[in-house]
């Protein structure tokens, strides 16, 4: 792709003239006449280089300079002065310009200023991006928050992290529990092993077995090779059973006997493995209390949940929304190459008065799309189900009270009836995530 350029120059003739000799060379060239031209055109992802004469009939290519590097820092920049003000020139690279062209120039030597200023700016990305890979990596958790809630969170974390112990990550969907997990890992002792992370939901049920502990060859139809298990492919690290209240019963013993005693066979294999790893296990279901109805086994139970570490739900928290909409604006910045803006007051009070059902994954996913709908700046209109939200903020709690399990119950059953059985369509009708709606259902013993 070739690279786009801004040209901003007054008059007409040259600029013509100076943007033919760009385009001749493959560049993509936008134009502009004027300083507030130029600005206008800023916002264009694409860009990567403005070129500006010092001189413009409105602004200056030095006040330009200073927008481009506050709206815009990544872009490289050159100046063109007149024949003589070296001044100009000197101003525009304290300004943080990359390069500048006295006028009259030729074509050779522009072409090898924009080629030098693109490189630069390559470079600077580069840079830029290690650092910030850096910075990740050595930032103690990407947990984001500072409610009294997270900071307990974070020592325990730091705590636990460099024992033993088999740690049960509780909370709601989109509460951050693999995060966690990741955390848990990477300030381990281990940290520098496997991290290996089992959707426990996912696996189909026939096939678990030899998933988790591996199979011999010809162990079952379809077994051509031997194969290691997620145990073994975590050793020397940690093996993260994810959504481990979806495990079936039957599998639960087999599971149970690996972590007490510290060893498993293949499928159809006879010597025992031994291991060397940290089991973190995560679930958005109440365990004990499944435990307690018989859905999942106590003795596995108490074996996983030695140490538990339960994280709030955002709505509990919603003093760091704020931060965390902070954090997922740049992040969506970042990923789509959109200019950085700003979240008018307005918008951030609506998104922390919200009710936040799918938590932190919910609220980043309702500010990417902010961002992307974004014409001037973030609007409530792109929030999804503002309008509901106001109709329901409209619904007056009855004088006399009302009865709130058979309000639910009843919402849950209109719903199922208008979506005529389609569970996701209900779901959505009532504004929940599928899998909260689905809890809901089991709750009130609804639709089998
Ligand atoms: N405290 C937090 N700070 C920053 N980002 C967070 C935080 N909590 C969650 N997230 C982000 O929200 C998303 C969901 O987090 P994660 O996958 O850890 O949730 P989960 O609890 O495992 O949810 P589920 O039960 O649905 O699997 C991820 O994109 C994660 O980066
Ligand atoms: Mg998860």
């Amino acid at each position: 792709m070739s690279a786009h350029l801004l040209l901003v120059e007054d008059d007409a003739a040259q600029r013509g003239l100076v943007a033919g000799l760009l385009r001749g060379a493959g560049y993509t060239v936008l134009e502009a006449e004027s300083q507030p031209a130029a600005e206008a055109l800023l916002s264009e992802p694409s860009l990567s280089l403005v070129i500006s004469d010092f001189k413009l009939a409105e602004g200056d290519g030095l006040g330009l300079l200073q927008s481009v590097r506050r709206l815009r820092p990544e872009l490289s920049f050159v100046l063109v002065t007149a024949y003589g003000s070296i001044e100009h020139a000197v101003a525009a690279i304290r300004a943080g310009a990359d390069d500048y062209l006295a006028k009259p120039f030729e074509r050779q030597a522009l072409l090898l200023a924009v080629d030098k200023a693109l490189r630069t700016r390559a470079l600077r990305e580069e840079t830029r991006r290690l650092a910030a890979d850096l910075d990740a990596r050595e930032r103690l958790v990407d947990l984001v928050g500072r409610a009294p809630s997270m900071q307990r969170l974070y020592r325990r974390i730091e705590k636990l992290a460099p024992t033993e112990a088999t740690v049960l990550v509780q909370g709601e969907s989109g509460t951050g529990k693999e995060l966690v997990a990741r955390a848990l890992h990477r300030l381990s002792r281990r940290a520098g092993g496997p991290f290996v992370a089992v959707n426990c939901a996912a696996i189909p049920e026939g096939l678990i077995e030899a998933e988790f502990f591996g199979a011999e060859k010809g162990a079952y139809t379809g077994a051509g090779a031997a194969r290691a298990g997620y145990f073994e492919q975590a050793q020397g690290g940690t093996l993260f059973l994810d959504e481990i209240g979806e495990l079936p019963l039957a599998l639960q013993p087999k599971l149970l006997r690996a972590l007490q005693e510290g060893r498993i066979t293949r499928v159809g294999g006879r010597g025992e493995i031994a291991l060397d790893l940290r089991v973190v296990a995560a679930t958005n279901r109440e365990l004990a209390r499944e435990a307690a109805e018989g859905r999942f086994r106590e003795d596995l139970y108490y074996r996983l949940a030695v140490v538990t570490l339960t994280l709030p739900p955002l709505r509990e928290r919603r003093e760091d929304i704020p931060l965390l909409v902070e954090q997922f604006a740049a992040r969506a910045a970042r990923l789509h190459g959109l200019p950085a803006v700003g979240i008018p007051k307005a918008v951030l009070r609506a998104l922390m008065d919200r009710p936040w059902p799918g938590n932190v994954r919910e609220l980043g996913n309702a500010v990417e799309r902010l961002l992307l709908l974004a014409e001037d700046e973030p609007s409530l209109d792109d929030l999804p189900g503002a309008p509901r939200a106001t109709a329901a903020s409209r619904f007056e709690l009855p004088a006399e009270g009302l009865d709130w399990e058979n309000l639910e119950r009843s919402l849950l059953e209109q719903a199922l009836q208008r979506a005529q059985g389609n569970r996701s369509q209900a779901a959505r009708l009532l504004g929940l995530p599928y899998k909260a709606f689905l809890y809901r259902l089991e709750k009130f013993g609804i639709g089998g």
